[in-house]
Parts: C-alpha cells; sequence; structure tokens
C-alpha cells in the first residue's frame, strides 16, 4: 500500500494558480519516481475572486474543510478590487492562526545558478534559515481607533508577546540550530523597544542555558539588514518576530535571487493541524496570466512539504533539480534573465529530476 498525503490547494489570486501547477508536477514526478508514496490533491477555490461572488474569502466552516489535509499547499491570495487586509486576515492568517502554524521557516539560500546583486558572493556565503514567529507579536490584530476622523483621532498598534509564544520560537530555533549543527542569531530590538524586545531577549538568554552546545548571537534589526548585505555569512540559523522576520526575509530573498525564488513553510510543530507550504511573493497582477512569472519559489516550497513529510532526500533532489536549471540557463523566467515561460521552467525542474545522475547524488 502506497502512503497517501493529501493536500489541500489553495491556489488564489494572480499568478498563484500558475506557480502552483509547476509545484504539482513537481510533486508528482517525486511520487511516480519514489512509487512508495503518492499525493491527492483536492483544489479549494477560496481567493478575492471567490470574495467578489460571495462575499467572503473562504467557506464559514473553511479550517473544519481543511483541517483533515495532511498539508496545505497555496499559492498567493490578494488582487486589486478587495482590500488587502481582507483578503490576508481573512484567509491566510485565520489559517495560520487557527492552525496554530506558530512557526514560519524560510530559507535564505543562494543556490548555484541564482542571481546575485551582492558582488563576489557565493552559494557558502548565503546559507541560512530564518525562523519568523507567525503567530503574535506584531502581527496580533491588537489594537484600537479612536475618535476616528476627529482631528485627536488616535490609533493603537499593539504588540502581543506572550511567554509562551516567545518561548516556544525561540525554543524551536534552537533545536533546530542544534539539529543543524550551527549557530543561531536572534534578531531584536530592545533599546527601543522597551517592553516587548526587552522580553524576547530576555527569553533567549534563558532558553540558551538549555543549549550549551549552540553557539549564539543577538542582534540589533537595523545592524542585522545592514549585516544581511554587507556580511551575510554571519547568519546561520536566524530567529526573529513576526514584523522583523517578515521584513528580513524580504531582504534575503531579494539577495538569494529576488521574489521569484523565495519560498516559506508555515509550521504547526505540534502537528495537530496542517501546515501551510507556500512561495512568499503574493499574486503579481503587473504579470498574472501572462505565463512568465517564476514556479521556482513554489517549487521550493513543495520541497519543503517533502522535507516536513520526512522525505529531505527527495527535498534535496529538488532544490538540486533547480540549480541545475539556473546553472545551465537556458530555461529562466524573466525575473531571473530568462525568456521562458512559467510552464517550460517546471518541466524543466521535472526533466532534471528525472535524470539519473540525480539519484545517485
Ligand atoms: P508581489 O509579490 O505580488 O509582487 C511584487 C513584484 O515582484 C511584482 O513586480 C511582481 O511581478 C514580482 N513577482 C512576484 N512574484 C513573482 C514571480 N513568482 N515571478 C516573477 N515575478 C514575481 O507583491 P505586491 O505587488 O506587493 O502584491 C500584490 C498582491 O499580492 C497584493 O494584493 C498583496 O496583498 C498580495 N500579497 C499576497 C501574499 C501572499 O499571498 N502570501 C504575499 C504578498 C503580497
Ligand atoms: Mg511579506
Amino acid at each position: 500500500m502506497k502512503k497517501q498525503y493529501k493536500i489541500a490547494v489553495i491556489a488564489g489570486d494572480g499568478i498563484g494558480p500558475e506557480v502552483l501547477n509547476e509545484g504539482i508536477k513537481v510533486l508528482n514526478q517525486v511520487s511516480s519516481m519514489d512509487g512508495s508514496f503518492e499525493f491527492q490533491f483536492t483544489h479549494f477555490p477560496w481567493s478575492c475572486e471567490y470574495y467578489l461572488k460571495h462575499g467572503k474569502m473562504m467557506d464559514d466552516d473553511g479550517l473544519e474543510q481543511l483541517r483533515s489535509f495532511d498539508a496545505i499547499y497555496l499559492g498567493a491570495v490578494g488582487y486589486p478590487g478587495v482590500p488587502d487586509h481582507i483578503s490576508l486576515w481573512d484567509l491566510l492568517l485565520k489559517i495560520r492562526k487557527g492552525f496554530n502554524q506558530y512557526v514560519n521557516l524560510r530559507p535564505i539560500t543562494l543556490l548555484d545558478g541564482a542571481p546575485c546583486p551582492l558582488k563576489d558572493v557565493t552559494r557558502e556565503h548565503i546559507d541560512m534559515l530564518v525562523i519568523r514567529e507567525n503567530s503574535e507579536g506584531e502581527y496580533a490584530g491588537a489594537g484600537d481607533w479612536l475618535f476616528e476622523g476627529k482631528p485627536h483621532e488616535v490609533v493603537l498598534q499593539t504588540g502581543v508577546f506572550s511567554r509562551v509564544g516567545t518561548e516556544r520560537i525561540i525554543r524551536y530555533a534552537f533545536e533546530e540550530a542544534r539539529k543543524q549543527g550551527r549557530s543561531l542569531t536572534s534578531i531584536s530590538k530592545g533599546n527601543a523597544l522597551n517592553y516587548s524586545m526587552v522580553f524576547w531577549d530576555q527569553i533567549f538568554e534563558e532558553v540558551a542555558k538549555e543549549y550549551p552546545d549552540v553557539k549564539t548571537h543577538s542582534d540589533l534589526v537595523d545592524a542585522a539588514a545592514m549585516f544581511f548585505v554587507k556580511q551575510p555569512w554571519r547568519f546561520e540559523v536566524v530567529v526573529t518576530s513576526n514584523l522583523f522576520g517578515d521584513i528580513m526575509t524580504d531582504l534575503g530573498a531579494a539577495i538569494a535571487g529576488g521574489l521569484g525564488l523565495a519560498a516559506g513553510a508555515n509550521i504547526n510543530p505540534e502537528r495537530e493541524f496542517p501546515s501551510m507550504f507556500e512561495p512568499i511573493h503574493g499574486s503579481a497582477p503587473d504579470i498574472a496570466g501572462k505565463g512568465i512569472a517564476n514556479p521556482l519559489a513554489s517549487i521550493w516550497s513543495a520541497s519543503q512539504m517533502l522535507d516536513f513529510f520526512g522525505h529531505e532526500d527527495w527535498g534535496q533532489r529538488v532544490l538540486k533539480a533547480m540549480e541545475i536549471v539556473m546553472t545551465e540557463g537556458e530555461v529562466l523566467t524573466p525575473d531571473i534573465g530568462g525568456s521562458s515561460s512559467t510552464q517550460e521552467v517546471g518541466e524543466a525542474v521535472v526533466q532534471k529530476l528525472n535524470a539519473a545522475s540525480l539519484l545517485n547524488s
């Protein structure tokens, strides 16, 4: 009996469906080559288009419908005509929060053949895993809007850092650093954020005591932004808050091939709920429908899904196949200097995966 992985596909808006198709092709290729497991994809139409028809981003019992799946594979949501805070809060954040996906894993690795705007920088120089707190912090959605429209109007956006929430993400990062045998850098801002980030730093120090084997660093976020560009090799495993992680990983994407190559996984480590895998880019309305979106970010997130299911060997092979495609440089989308289509790139990755040499690597 083959192991079945039930995947909920939320392709979403814009280029979401285009890039996800290619990731699905790659997953199917992997399962047919492995032979011991297969994927069963169920598509959900939830998107901004769905919102315009039904007045909601997802069904009322959407989370219940998703709950029994092994994972969620998401394209991108957001489209002109529906306010971004609605598409984000009513679908993506609902899933991340509802399913307690409190870990956001964002690999920032300069794959071979990927374009890098930094001079004399290679794969060894940019190879980090950013672990972003994904459930609270600056994106807790807590606050108030007082005296709206009045001259003395006031808005409050409150950061929420619970001990449980802060400790579990920092502990997860220590475990990951220990597993990888690499250093752990905490990025915070205790000098200016005199409650939340002082607390964060304190918990980082507390948890560090349990991991004397893990080398640690603590950077202020502004300095870290500079070092991402000037000395990216300083960073191996990185742990940071929701907002800082959001911003720093776009910077990370910029130095590691661009948004078309940046992947992210929203993980519920206890596996009580499905985890969600997605490219970190949005729906790119400017190029949607043209067939030129780069599918490599969603293919990378498919490789993260394989890792999550315990098929790290296949996760690595998918990355390797992407590297071969990029190093050869013949089949690339325009954002990374080529003139091929989304489909052609997806097919090239499938073809390289198929190349027998990979099986021996
Ligand atoms: P975006 O990531 O969609 O696009 C930014 C720029 O990068 C655009 O020029 C786009 O063409 C390019 N780009 C993005 N992905 C690409 C790919 N795979 N291949 C080639 N080029 C690519 O961000 P933007 O324009 O700020 O947002 C557009 C919509 O997407 C908004 O509605 C926003 O709310 C939503 N969004 C959704 C996200 C999600 O679903 N996780 C994340 C970010 C934005
Ligand atoms: Mg972002």
